[in-house]
């Protein structure tokens, strides 16, 4: 989705604004622009493209591309953007940053200005005329009048506070003002913005995230709602939504590296596809250790301080002791994962858990109790309906965590206690191994609320060492998985040419098929849909003829012969049945599976954390056979921060 940078201080100004946007880039968007202070003309100048990051460095003066910090004695002064579209579609006029009607202010924006189009009707009546169909060209007028209805040498800042006031909706905003050349204005509300601080405090950056600024500084201030931040050589100044100053708490990234890099591989879902193994073992280190062992799950929560006036940490056995309710809420890949977790929970635990996506929750008005414990699930850390679903959880009294593979995260600072999924930074659009991670976090906290349980449940308690010993053989199971990649090549051959197809499961593996679904319509575009072999006969199955194939996930365990039906069902109506089993097939089915894919044996619950592998992997050959932009797919962003 939209990202900011921006940068104040003596480096070669172009070159880092376009390097930190590049950081952003995997996020999805659809055009890109700079502006800067050009202290030779005393103007704002800024250069904008449709399309990839690149077609804007193409755009940009190469004599200011070519420049090193070397070459830098004096402070420069820019600000960044690449757009996802939200008002308006894809076009040079829309792109940001956006300028006054005066040219003398300028902006990048992220989110969404809810009562844009009343300001702009008030705007346009006093004589504003808008360039774009956006709702951020409404902020950037809105300044100019402000100033204009303001005391001469009313400090930006002010006018910006001012203008804010007035701004309803979920904003990000970094602003240049043309009287104020050594000097960057940001605020946020409901959309993150972070603060990158120099050694010397007289060099700063802006970001939506922190991987954009974290080559160059591990010195941050995260800004909280209705905060403003003024940036000058001469150091922070932090204000509060009434003006009053405040002091910053700035903190040191404790996250591991951010490194962007494709290692060799073709896309970043492969590489990642394949970083699975790793991903397993960095989450259970530390937390599962031996099977006699109880797992050791602490609260991943960023820093907090006393000086700051933060209560302590909850630990997370506090928080799950006398639990009676889990609501887990999530989108897209998250909520698949919270789906595959309540049959784990319920299952082994015997507690209730509820699941729902986060853009519908949000909008209910749920029943939640001090003893609900909801856990809000998002590899971003940052989507919008999880964000503010999880936040209406704690304003109602409930018990909230975040499990999340960015600890730094806005979501991760709302909440009473953080699981960290460690999945290190996933690029592609496409989640693949944040879901596995998200899977494996989430089987720790069943096995741990089983654990700390009182009172305890024997019968359930000794089943624990076989599923923790069955845990600790999923790194190797995976590996073995991977080492075979000519059978998905087959696969996608045989299959990208079809225009639908359909993936059946049930229990456990039921919430994979909706994943394999979601997968391959979002990198291939071929229309996918996922469904419970139960629900099969209650419409889908008018669907099925030989132009139709349909991917059955078999798993060993209570309900393989069930599923076994299923595909006998769908094969009479002469469907591409294709078996995704660990479980050999019985004999009698020759006929019934056209092809046969097969990963190695494990405990039924575990099952998830293997068949979703295969569905990763067969929709990556697919999205690369039909040539689609696999990392990148059209209209989709990777952290989506508006609603
Ligand atoms: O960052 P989040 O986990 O909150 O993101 C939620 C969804 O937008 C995300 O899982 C999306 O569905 C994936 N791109 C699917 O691959």
């Amino acid at each position: 989705m939209c990202g900011i940078v921006g940068y104040l201080g003596k480096k070669a100004l172009l070159p880092l604004l376009v390097q930190s946007l590049r950081q952003l880039e995997y996020r999805g968007y659809d055009s890109a622009g700079l502006s800067w202070f050009d202290s030779q003309s005393n103007q704002l100048k800024t250069v904008k493209a449709t399309g990839k990051l690149q077609n804007l460095a193409n755009a940009l003066p190469p004599e200011l591309m070519q420049e090193t910090d070397a070459t830098h004695p004096a402070y420069q002064l820019g600000i960044g953007h690449i757009r996802w579209a939200t008002h308006g579609t894809p076009t040079l006029d829309n792109a940001h940053p956006h300028h006054s009607q005066n040219g003398e202010i300028v902006l990048v924006h992220n989110g969404i200005i809810e009562n844009f189009a009343t300001l702009k009707q008030d705007l346009q009546g006093k004589g504003y005329v808008f360039r774009s169909e956006t709702d951020t060209e409404s902020i950037v007028h809105l300044l100019e009048e402000t100033m204009k209805q303001t005391a001469e040498n009313t400090p930006f800042i002010d006018i910006l506070r001012q203008t804010k006031q007035q701004l309803t909706g979920a904003y990000a905003l970094t602003v240049m003002h043309q009287g104020s050349p050594e000097r960057l204005f940001a605020t946020r509300q409901q959309a993150p913005l972070v603060v990158g601080i120099g050694l010397n405090n007289d060099e700063f950056w802006v970001a939506s995230d922190v991987v954009a600024l974290v080559a160059y500084t591990n010195k941050v201030l995260y800004l909280e709602d209705g905060q403003l931040v003024e940036l000058s050589p001469e150091g922070l100044k932090l204000f509060d939504a009434d003006g009053q100053a405040l002091s910053p708490r700035v903190e040191t990234i404790v996250t591991g590296p951010l490194t962007i890099d494709k290692k060799g591989y073709k896309h970043f879902m492969l590489k990642e596809i394949y970083e699975q193994p790793d991903v397993v073992r960095n989450a259970l280190s530390g937390r599962l250790s031996a099977v006699d062992a109880p797992i050791a799950l602490e609260n991943d929560a960023p820093y907090r301080s006393k000086q700051h006036g933060d209560s302590l940490p909850k630990t997370l056995d506090a928080l799950v002791a006398d639990v009676d309710r889990l609501v887990i809420i999530g989108c897209g890949t998250s909520y698949n994962a919270g789906l595959v977790a309540k049959y784990f929970i319920e299952q082994l635990v015997r507690v209730s858990v509820e699941v729902e996506a986060a853009g519908e929750y949000r909008y209910r008005q749920p029943v939640l109790t001090p003893k609900t414990l909801v856990v809000a699930i998002s590899q971003s850390g940052e989507t919008a309906d999880t964000l503010e679903a999880i936040r209406q959880a704690k304003t109602s009294g409930a018990r909230t965590i975040a499990l999340t593979n960015r600890p730094d995260s806005s979501m991760a600072r709302e909440v009473d206690a953080v699981i960290d999924v460690r999945a290190g930074v996933e690029v592609s659009v496409c989640a693949t191994k944040s879901f596995v991670a998200q899977l494996v976090a989430l089987q720790l906290l069943g096995i741990f609320m089983l654990e700390q349980r009182t009172p305890a449940l024997p019968a359930q308690l000794a089943l624990l060492p076989s599923l923790k010993q069955a845990l600790l053989r999923i790194p190797v199971q995976m590996e073995a998985m991977l080492s075979d990649v000519d059978t998905y090549h087959k696969l996608a051959k045989k299959y990208a040419a079809y225009p639908s197809f359909l993936f059946v499961a049930r229990g456990i593996n039921f919430p994979v098929a909706m994943e394999g679904a979601l997968k391959l319509k979002e990198i291939s575009y071929i229309h996918a849909e996922g469904y419970s072999g139960a629900e099969l006969k209650h419409g889908p199955i008018a669907l099925l003829d030989e132009k139709m194939p349909v991917l059955t996930l078999l798993a060993g365990g209570s309900v393989f012969d069930k599923m076994l039906s299923n595909c006998q069902e769908a094969r009479a109506r002469e469907a591409q049945v294709i078996a995704l089993t660990n479980e050999p097939i019985p004999d009698g089915y020759a006929d019934t599976f056209m092809d046969v894919i097969t990963y190695p044996a494990c405990d039924e619950l575990l099952s998830p954390l293997l068949s979703a592998i295969p569905l990763q992997l067969l929709s990556y050959y697919i999205a690369e056979h039909l040539g689609k932009d696999v990392d990148q797919p059209r209209n989709l962003a990777k952290s989506v921060t508006v609603e």
